[in-house]
């Protein structure tokens, strides 16, 4: 596919993660130069390296999200290096496992830190560089955890997520005169290298059962809609998201297998 995005410019945050990395490679792939940034900034030179020995554009670097400084001097260092930015896509993000009961206060804030304040310093940072080009767009990684809760992490993250699409939203209204577009992409459950090392079997093989497309997100299939959202063919869109949750949000409470064992035998009479 082509999503028209050659000669373009995108800073990935997050960029030595799953879907960070997806991304980067997706961009790099549709001739978009890439400047990848993570806290994990040996990974993300790995991850820069294996793009150019592809022949892409990519440069790395170390940053914390929670910093705006550091945002906007790796905004800035992007603009120097690769000649502008169009495009920000704010892909780092992560939870804790914990309660409200075990919830420290101090959790709590690193949580909406990484995860909220991370966004918001995207934007902040990004929107200078973008409104210098005329134009550009914003994607932030939400979760579908956003719009429901999150079974994987705490309480701070369903808020925080949730928070990203006000965000996102409100950052839209503000930037859409500078003809800056600002969308989200809510994953659901995404089979990252990452995801893998860290589940049990019993997990991996149980989540698809639940899921009407019967399988895991792949990460290039969130980076798909991240490019979406950068390109023409969403010209139009802005402080809207999409859910890439391979169906999750239907709502099904069981395995699809018993659904269809309760109904194949089932009497053609209306149940109660
Ligand atoms: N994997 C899923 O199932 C899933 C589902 C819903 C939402 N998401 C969201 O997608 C995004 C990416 O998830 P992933 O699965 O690729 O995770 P990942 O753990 O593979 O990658 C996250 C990356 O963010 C980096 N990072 C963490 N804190 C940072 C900080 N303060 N500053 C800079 N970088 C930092 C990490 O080093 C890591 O490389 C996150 O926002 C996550 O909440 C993931």
């Amino acid at each position: 596919m082509n999503y028209g995005l050659r000669g373009k410019t995108a800073l990935v945050t997050g960029g030595a993660g799953g879907i960070g990395s997806a991304t980067a490679r997706l961009f790099a792939q549709q001739g978009v130069a890439v400047a990848l940034f993570d806290r994990d900034g040996d990974g993300a030179e790995r991850v820069a390296a294996a793009l150019r020995a592809e022949g892409a554009k990519a440069i790395a670097g170390t940053m914390d999200v929670r910093e705006l400084e550091a945002f906007a001097a790796a905004v800035e260092r992007t603009e120097r290096e690769l000649g502008g930015l169009d495009f920000v896509v704010s892909v780092a993000g992560g939870g804790t496992r914990q309660t409200l009961s075990t919830l420290s206060t101090e959790d709590w804030h690193a949580v909406i830190d990484l995860n909220l304040t991370g966004p918001f310093n995207a934007i902040k940072a990004g929107a200078p560089a973008l409104r210098r080009r005329g134009g550009g767009a914003i994607v932030t990684v939400g979760s579908l955890a956003g719009l429901r809760m999150s079974m994987n992490n705490g309480v701070s993250y369903t808020a925080a997520k949730a928070g990203v699409l006000g965000l996102t939203r409100h950052a839209a209204y503000e930037l859409g005169r500078d003809n800056i577009r600002v969308n989200a992409v809510l994953p659901g459950p995404v089979l990252t290298p990452q995801m893998k090392a860290k589940i049990s079997v019993e997990t991996l093989e149980r989540v698809p059962r639940e899921l009407p497309l019967g399988r895991w997100v792949q990460p290039e299939e969130v980076a798909a809609p991240i490019l979406f959202f950068c390109s023409p063919m969403s010209s139009a869109c802005t402080g809207t998201h999409v859910i890439i949750d391979s169906g999750l949000h239907v709502g099904a409470t069981g395995p699809r297998d018993e659904y269809d064992s309760t109904r194949d035998h089932a009497a053609a009479t209306p149940s109660s």
